[in-house]
């Protein structure tokens, strides 16, 4: 089997995992890796088998030939690493959210496009058996109306807490749960948002708000309600109302009503790594088995971005790309 040679800019939390399941995939091999934080590139390259580490992401594609290049790193730090490589020819794995400013996403989109490499972003819930099974559930229903909350905590992470580094919960986080609402029920074409900070106004350096809700009105008229909070306190659920029933999605499990049966109450298949689905796309060449490209990436980031702008302006915005491409 031909080596394929994976590179990584940012060796975070995030990236030790890929990195860790990267190098359990057969003929994969991790060459090099950056991090602005020198001793945790060096860390990690050493802990990888990397036999080459930088703090500058422009050296290391400069320097390293390699077919696949991971960057998880903070929203905030997205600038040009996406276009250098993409131009390069190697094929991106990008984590969510992949940008904070639509201007630079759509330069980073059209590179990748132009370039025609294999782009995959990190919403790895896509590939989980219970979602594929919604899914395909919900395809030839109408549904109604869909409801999201992820009430959690406050990570400990500086830059989430900084509304101009991470977006805030919204973007950061409970994009999450956009993603999937896009994935079942299409496009967004509106969003209204409402911002506040009710309890942790006291909070050292925090700029987001801690409490966010959101309105969105789906290309197919059905209406969406994302409800997102970091205060503690836990809540995370995802309904969808359909008409005389419910469907209700845990990620891990799922409970129809009234109960279908047949092959919904098959028991659930394990789920492939999102690190073993874009490997082989790597050495295949071949987008199709990917369930968010770039240009997918950027559609649910796009709509938490207009919500941040929808709460600034007060009032209904439409996402960029309702109204292009
Ligand atoms: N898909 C998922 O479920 C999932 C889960 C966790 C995190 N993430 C995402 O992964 C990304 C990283 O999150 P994390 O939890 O690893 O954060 P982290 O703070 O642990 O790691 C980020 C790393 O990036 C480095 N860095 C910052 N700017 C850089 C630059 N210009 N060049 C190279 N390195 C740079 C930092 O020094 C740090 O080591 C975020 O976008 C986050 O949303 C995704």
């Amino acid at each position: 089997m031909e080596e394929t040679r994976v590179a990584f800019i940012g060796a975070g939390g995030n990236a030790s995992g890929h990195m860790k399941r990267v190098k359990e995939v057969d003929g994969a091999t991790i060459v090099a890796i950056c991090d602005v934080a020198e001793d945790r590139a060096q860390a990690a390259a050493a802990e990888m088998g990397a036999s080459a580490w930088y703090a500058d992401h422009h050296a290391l594609l400069d320097k390293e030939d390699f077919d696949a290049l991971y960057i998880s790193v903070p929203p905030f730090a997205h600038t040009d690493a996406e276009i250098l490589a993409a131009q390069k020819g190697a094929a991106l794995f990008v984590e969510k959210p992949v940008v904070l400013d639509m201007e630079k996403g759509i330069e980073i989109l059209e590179v990748i496009e132009k370039a025609g490499v294999v782009s995959c972003v990190g919403y790895q819930l896509r590939y989980l058996d219970a979602a594929q099974r919604v899914k395909q559930y919900l395809s030839d229903k109408t549904v109604a109306m869909v409801s999201h909350h992820r009430w959690g905590g406050l990570p400990g992470t500086a830059w989430w807490r900084v509304m101009e580094q991470s977006g805030g919960q919204l973007v950061e986080q409970t994009t999450h749960g956009v993603d999937m609402m896009r994935y079942v029920l299409g496009d967004i074409v509106e969003v209204y948002a409402k911002y506040a900070t009710r309890t942790m106004a006291d909070v050292e350096n925090l700029t987001i708000p801690d409490s966010q809700e959101v309105l969105l009105e789906f290309d197919t008229g059905a209406l969406g309600l994302v409800s997102t909070a970091c205060m503690g306190g836990g809540k995370s659920d995802m309904s969808f109302l359909l008409r005389d029933g419910t469907l209700e999605f845990g990620y891990t499990n799922y409970k129809i009503s009234p109960d279908p049966g047949g092959e919904y109450a098959e028991p659930l298949a394990e789920t492939a790594s999102i690190d073993d689905v874009f490997i082989e796309a790597v050495r295949a060449k071949d987008q199709s088995k990917i369930l968010s490209s770039y240009r997918d990436g950027l559609k649910t980031c796009d709509v938490t971005l207009a919500a941040n702008r929808s709460a600034t302006l007060n009032r209904p915005v439409r996402p960029y790309f309702a109204d292009n491409y």
